[in-house]
């Protein structure tokens, strides 16, 4: 089994049968644009049996956020062996080299999706954060209360835009932006090319049902899922509660054909353990940079609380943390 680079002149049909032997049905024409600019970039290693492709792995050129600074991160994706050559070394030896590969590169940082740990945490990986998914009823989005009482008006939503391919960089100025002032610890974005091929021009959708929305200082990413069922969120960054709310008004326009809202959060655990030094992986909350009071906070576990209600805070002293701090993730209810 040898371990190289994937290429511009690969075999795309070996490619797509090894991803449905692996994923299951995709969508060719989506995947193989998704794919095609990253086998170009050199950011997919394959393992061949012969000119067989018997696995492959690929990273994207992320950049993740800490506390409001971003840092360079590899995405790692993709990663499939063919059922056949499982369990044979292949998928342990394929990543050591993307390891290796992305270390070359120069990335400090990777993350990936874990659909078992065993490997990933062998090689280094390790629990360091989650997605939060919250879906709701899309109808309850409709009366977002501002701070006076009042329902969103026009007003809220002036200099609000379609982006289109050439708003890319623009784009990930704003959504960087945002992070930055709320200190954000866990949200990724993509690299220009990338978020350049989701802003496909107003009209003419090549990704049919993938809609975005730019504020001066917030950026709203959106998809229809289930045929109308379902509007998924995929990402919504903004700088100030005004355009949160303008955002948020636009998705919950939806409310009359979708049934459900969709939208996930990436955040870091709180403190988690390293587990080489058994001691925190990061600062203590004490030691970590201070939200400034003006920007609006991240979203909390839709398990724990929403931040579409108001939720009632009551005191439990055995979810208080250490420090003496009430651990909100765990105790607000709704
Ligand atoms: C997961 C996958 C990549 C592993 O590849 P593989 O070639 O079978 O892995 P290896 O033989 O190199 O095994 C590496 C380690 O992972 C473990 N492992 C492999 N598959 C596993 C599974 N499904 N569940 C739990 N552990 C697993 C092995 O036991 C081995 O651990 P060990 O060295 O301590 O014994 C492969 O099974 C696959 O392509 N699965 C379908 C797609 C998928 O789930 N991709 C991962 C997306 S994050």
């Amino acid at each position: 089994m040898r371990i190289r680079p994937l290429t511009p002149g690969l075999d795309w049909d070996q490619y797509l049968d090894l991803a449905m032997r692996s994923f299951g049905p995709v969508d060719e024409p989506r995947m193989r644009a998704n794919i095609e600019p990253i086998v170009a970039a050199g950011q997919a290693l394959g393992a061949f049996d012969g000119d067989r492709l018997a696995g492959s792995a690929l990273y994207l050129d992320m950049r993740q956020w800490w506390y409001g600074r971003a840092v360079p991160m590899a995405g790692v994706a993709g990663v499939q062996i063919a059922p056949e050559d499982r369990a044979q070394g292949v998928g342990r030896a394929l990543m050591t080299a993307l390891v290796d590969y992305m270390a070359e590169r120069g990335y400090p940082l990777s993350a990936l999706y874990p659909a078992t740990m065993t490997i990933y945490r062998s090689l280094g990986w390790e629990i360091a954060g989650h997605r939060h998914v919250a879906v709701l009823p899309a109808r309850s989005l409709r009366t977002l209360a501002r701070p006076d009482g009042k329902s969103p008006d026009d007003t809220d939503r002036a200099g609000i835009r379609r982006p289109g391919p050439d708003d890319a960089a623009e784009v990930l100025e704003v959504i960087g932006r945002a992070h930055e002032n709320a200190r954000d610890c866990g949200p990724v974005s993509y690299d220009e090319a990338t978020v350049r091929r989701s802003l496909t021009r107003p009209g003419r959708y090549a990704d049919k049902d993938r809609y975005a929305y730019l504020a001066p200082d917030g950026f709203l990413g959106y998809h229809w899922q289930h045929g109308h069922d379902e509007i998924v969120i995929d990402q919504l960054a903004a700088a100030s509660a005004q355009t949160t709310r303008a955002l948020w008004g636009l998705a919950a326009s939806h409310s009359s054909v979708a049934e459900t809202a969709r939208a996930a959060w990436p955040r870091c655990t709180r403190a988690p353990r390293s587990p080489r030094c058994a001691g925190p992986a990061w600062p203590t909350a004490a030691a970590r940079p201070r939200t400034p009071p003006w920007t609006p906070r991240s979203p909390r576990p839709p398990s724990c609380s929403t931040p579409f209600r108001r939720t009632r805070r009551r005191r439990c002293a055995r979810h208080r943390s250490r420090a003496g701090k009430f651990d909100t993730n765990r105790c607000s209810r709704i």
